[in-house]
């Protein structure tokens, strides 16, 4: 079974996936980031399109290319992201958020280069929206994935991270992990609904995990009373 062929498990389907990191501005020259590639969701979308589906990607920082055939939209924060993620949800019919969104931001954008004074600096920051959890909370029948990246009781955090931004599927990644995670080609998942464990997939290639990940959702969406 080629999990790279061409199906038509999701024509007709429209999928929304973020992907990257955010960058939240401190000045001009300088803004706080994290090491989130992209990778994870590019393959994701390109799974979902070789499944037929209407994919579009909301990407922040990410590098290489993004798959061809899928309607990109770039945004730079989370409040970006957050917005253009809003603006097109209520047509999606399955919704990934595989992006790495700032959990804070600085509370003050300086409009000119910040100067240095004094041998410490204090930078206050504030929450952002948890886009996720803001989905979760207004979703209507859209099947809402989430991503968990955790270097510890990755089963319990990803649970808890499910229940408590009604997702309905959570992709748990223990980053801590050789080959897992953040800016390498490979990753090694797990997979929870809100009974528990649905599935634990060993390190593989990005690419071929996204293919059995975009299937699992492809079954779920079927078996979807509406
Ligand atoms: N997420 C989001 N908006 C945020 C923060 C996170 O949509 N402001 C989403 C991520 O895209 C991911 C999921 O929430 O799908 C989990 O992100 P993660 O950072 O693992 O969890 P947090 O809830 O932010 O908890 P923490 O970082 O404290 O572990
Ligand atoms: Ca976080």
């Amino acid at each position: 079974n080629n999990l790279f062929a061409k199906s038509d498990a999701l024509r007709g389907k429209r999928v929304l996936i973020t992907a990257g990191g955010t960058i939240e501005r401190l000045d001009p020259v300088r803004y706080l980031t994290n090491d989130s590639s992209g990778k994870m969701g590019f393959a994701l979308a390109e799974a979902a399109k070789l499944m037929g589906a209407d994919v579009t990607l909301v990407a922040g920082r990410t590098s290489g290319q993004a798959p061809a055939g899928v309607a990109v939209v770039p945004v730079v924060s989370a409040q970006d992201m957050l917005e253009a993620v809003l603006d097109r949800f209520d047509e999606s019919d399955i919704v990934i958020k595989a992006a790495a969104v700032a959990d804070y931001r600085p509370v003050q954008v300086h409009r000119e280069k910040l100067k240095k004074t004094g041998d410490r600096y204090q930078l206050e920051l504030e929450r952002t929206t948890d886009i996720l959890q803001l989905l979760g909370e207004r979703k209507k029948g859209q099947l809402l994935v989430g991503f968990a990246a955790e270097t510890e009781q990755l089963d319990h955090y990803a649970m808890d991270k499910l229940k408590r931004k009604n997702c309905d599927l959570i992709i748990a990644n223990d980053i801590g992990m050789a080959g897992a995670g953040f800016n390498v080609d490979t990753n090694a998942v797990s997979v929870f609904d809100h009974n528990g464990l649905v599935e634990r997939y060993p390190v593989m290639p990005k690419r071929e995990l996204a293919g059995r990940l975009m299937a699992i959702m492809a079954a779920r969406l079927a078996s979807t009373p509406f």
